[in-house]
């Protein structure tokens, strides 16, 4: 047997405006992950099995551009495995799917590098990412890459869409309390809507996606140097403007009042929204109180993390 696991992420800052070019951060979160394991079987075909999405059966049984067929079948390609032996795919997550913290991406990495290390070519970081990058697209429509490349490299990262990914290290650790509000939304919803309103006025929201984009690069100057007291009011900043985008919610609204009431410094939105995941920068002494005052508000579950 051959395995892998990949962790979820959060956008710490700059989702949404990511996808017009600007910089965005985002962290990998280990609390919770998504488990492959890849088994010679006497059995012929690719039989996969995920039970957190209810899936059992034939690979080939699934329609052409489902992520996980897709996935196998280009990393086949990039092999040239012209016919694959006999193989049994399990697939577990902690990962809550559609909630914003990178469920499907890192479904995409752990199988990538199952496979291939299952065939003796384990492959480095950029092409695991390149080919996560080919599925995230099934996934979300235009996605800027950021999901598969934090998951892939497994370090906080600056991410601007087409450049070299820079991995980087904060000067100081910092502790975040995410929310989950229950609610499950796609990203590639929220993120088609932004793009019509984009469409509909260029000028006006490329004036917000840089707004954006100046509050991630003062984030990430604060993080770099250790400034952590200075990242609270730039996330609430970056949430008004995601809330500007249409792509908050009230409950998500909801949580990031509460988190700054119950002592947060700072708190947002994170990734797609409409639903999913928020964040909260907490004292790590504050954490429990901020953890519980979201499950009082209504979240589903909290993680608290701490990003090194
Ligand atoms: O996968 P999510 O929901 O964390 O969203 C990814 C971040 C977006 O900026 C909304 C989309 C993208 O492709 O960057």
């Amino acid at each position: 047997m051959t395995s892998a696991t990949a962790p979820g992420k959060i956008i710490l800052f700059g989702e949404h405006a990511v996808v017009y070019g600007q910089p965005a951060l985002a962290a990998p979160v280990t609390q919770v992950f998504t488990a492959v394991d890849v088994t010679d079987t006497l059995r012929a075909g690719i039989e996969v099995e995920a039970p957190a999405v209810g899936l059992h059966g034939e690979l080939r049984a699934l329609p052409l551009a489902h992520p996980l067929r897709s996935t196998v079948e280009s990393l086949f390609r990039a092999l040239s495995i012209v016919s694959p032996p006999y193989l049994k795919i399990t697939i577990t997550s902690s990962i809550p799917v559609a909630s914003g913290l990178g469920s499907g991406a890192a479904v995409s990495v752990a199988l990538i590098r199952a496979l291939s290390a299952h065939f003796g070519h384990a492959l480095d970081d950029a092409q695991v990412n390149a080919l996560a990058y080919e599925t995230e697209k099934l996934h979300h429509g235009t996605p800027s890459g950021i999901d598969n490349t934090v998951i892939t490299y497994g370090r906080p990262v600056y991410f601007v869409r087409g450049e070299l990914t820079e991995t980087f290290e904060p000067g100081a650790p910092f502790s975040i309390v995410i929310g989950d509000t229950g609610v499950s939304a796609l990203t590639k919803e929220s993120v088609g809507d932004v793009r019509k309103l984009w469409e509909a006025d260029k000028k006006r929201w490329e004036k917000v996606f840089a707004k954006v984009g100046k509050v991630t690069k003062r984030a990430t100057a604060a993080i770099e140097t250790g400034k952590i007291d200075k990242l609270g009011a730039l996330m609430d900043e970056n949430h008004a403007l995601l809330q500007a985008m249409t792509v908050s919610s009230p409950e998500l609204d909801k949580l990031v009042l509460m988190a700054r009431a119950a002592g947060a410094d700072g708190a947002k939105l994170s990734g797609g929204g409409r639903g999913g995941n928020m964040i909260a920068l907490v004292r790590p002494e504050r954490a429990e109180k901020v953890a519980s005052a979201l499950l009082a508000a209504g979240a589903r579950s909290t993680i608290t993390t701490i990003i090194t």
